[in-house]
């Protein structure tokens, strides 16, 4: 079982963050506020890392999940590797003190600028997603004279019974090259003195609480490795990518020992590297939001706050379910069941339904899971400035992002005259 925002408990009633009440935040930091916990998001990728033992491996957090400098910085510390997508995510671990040499760059359209620049840096491999790509990653890597490491991200053709937003191994996901294509583009990149074949990838999808998914994946890329060996095409690493789900409301999911045990039993003497985003920092964050008005009419109780769907898009998006807590287990309130909306002009701003709560004007919320794709999806719709970041680490809290000011918002905006 994934054990769930142990940095986030309830003492004397108030909710805190390891060992700082939520409300002193808070007072310090004004709302709304994402709140992480240094400890949990150590401890959550220690887990992935321990759980290899011996066998030559690397966790290469996936950045887009949350991609604060603070929490990228804390995983440097720990020597994790990153997966990243973009240049932008590339700059921000370098500033961070990540190593390039552990990056892998995965996307399905890396940019020119974007290629040059981590063969600048020296990232440890490209994930290819299609022929067009290998051969634009050829083309830089020649006019710089250099060779690109590469993998080729297969598509395993798998359902990983997810959301289907969220579902990337399957034929009709714009993600991966087709397993029957792959061996063709291997031996056009092995016959390349600009290519430098290196690893077998695929990714099946996010928010994964059954490990059968996996586990077929990981069958069908054997078969493959397999292939590519009797070819003489030699692959040193095998990367299966991110997705290991968490438990938002009670769920039940996977076991990362237990994944890793099966996968280490079944791949002898081959690095294995994994992309894990959601399931470091998920549980470590959450969302903390304020009551401004209480609106029941026959029909509904709303919970008017003030955190939106630009802050924490998920449930508009992906109509998904974060737990509410109250900051103040003993505050008493108008009990019902309420649905939290925020302030923006659509019927899609809300962030939870129907939860039984008792609530008043001035309370102080948690959405709790709110640490992976929460503030990395926020926008500026109805140019409402992003919220601050905060990270928790025992008894002590610090700022990691400020809160961005009104003027921030249109600074790069020009009248045309
Ligand atoms: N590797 C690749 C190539 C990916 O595309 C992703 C996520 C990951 C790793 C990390 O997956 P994770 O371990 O976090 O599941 N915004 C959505 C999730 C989108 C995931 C996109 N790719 C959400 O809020 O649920």
């Amino acid at each position: 079982m994934h054990k769930k925002h142990l940095g986030f408990s309830y003492k004397n009633q108030i909710l805190h963050a390891e060992s700082v009440a939520i409300t002193d935040l808070m007072a310090v930091y004004g709302s709304p506020l994402y709140v992480y916990s240094r400890m949990d998001i150590e401890n959550n990728w220690r887990e992935f890392d321990q759980a290899f033992g011996d066998h030559p491996h690397l966790v290469c957090y996936a950045v887009k999940a949350n991609s604060n400098l603070a929490v990228l910085n804390v995983l440097a510390k720990l020597g994790s590797g990153f997966d990243i997508v973009s240049i932008g995510e590339l700059e921000r671990v370098l500033v961070a003190g990540g190593k390039a040499g552990k990056c892998v760059f995965s996307g399905v359209a890396k940019t020119k600028i974007e290629i040059e620049r981590a063969l600048e840096v020296g990232v440890r491999c490209f994930n290819v997603e299609s022929a067009s790509e290998l051969s634009r990653i050829e083309s830089v890597a020649r006019s710089v004279g250099k060779q690109a490491p590469i993998s080729i991200r297969v598509n395993p053709n798998v359902d990983a019974k997810t959301h289907p937003y969220i579902s990337t191994g399957l034929k009709e996901n714009k993600f991966g090259v087709d397993m029957s294509n792959a061996i063709d583009l291997y031996q056009q990149a092995q016959d390349s003195k600009y290519l430098n074949v290196q690893g077998l990838d695929c990714h099946i999808g996010s928010q994964i609480t059954e490990v059968s998914p996996f586990l077929d994946a990981l069958d069908k890329v054997l078969v493959l490795l397999k292939q590519l060996k009797d070819k003489g095409i030699g692959i040193t690493h095998l990367d299966l990518g991110g997705g290991i789900g968490i438990d938002y409301e009670g769920e039940q999911t996977i076991d990362i020992q237990n994944y890793i045990d099966v996968m280490i039993s079944k791949v002898e003497n081959i690095e294995i590297i994994l992309e894990p985003g959601r399931a470091i920092v998920g549980n470590a964050g959450i969302f903390m939001t304020k009551v401004e008005f209480l609106k029941q009419n026959s029909e509904h109780s709303f919970a008017i706050v003030d955190g939106a769907m630009n802050d924490l898009l998920r449930p508009s998006f992906y109509n998904a379910y974060h737990q509410v807590l109250p900051i103040n287990k003993n505050a008493k309130g108008i009990q019902a069941h309420w649905d939290l909306v925020g302030p923006i002009c659509e019927t899609g701003d809300f962030l939870a339904k129907n939860r039984a709560l008792s609530l008043s004007e001035g309370d102080y919320l948690a959405l709790m899971s709110a640490g992976a794709y929460g503030f990395t999806m926020s926008s500026n719709y109805n140019t409402r400035p992003r919220v601050a970041e905060v990270m928790v680490s025992g008894t002590n809290h610090q700022l990691v992002r400020q809160r961005e000011s009104v003027q921030d918002l249109f600074a790069q905006e020009r009248l045309y005259e």
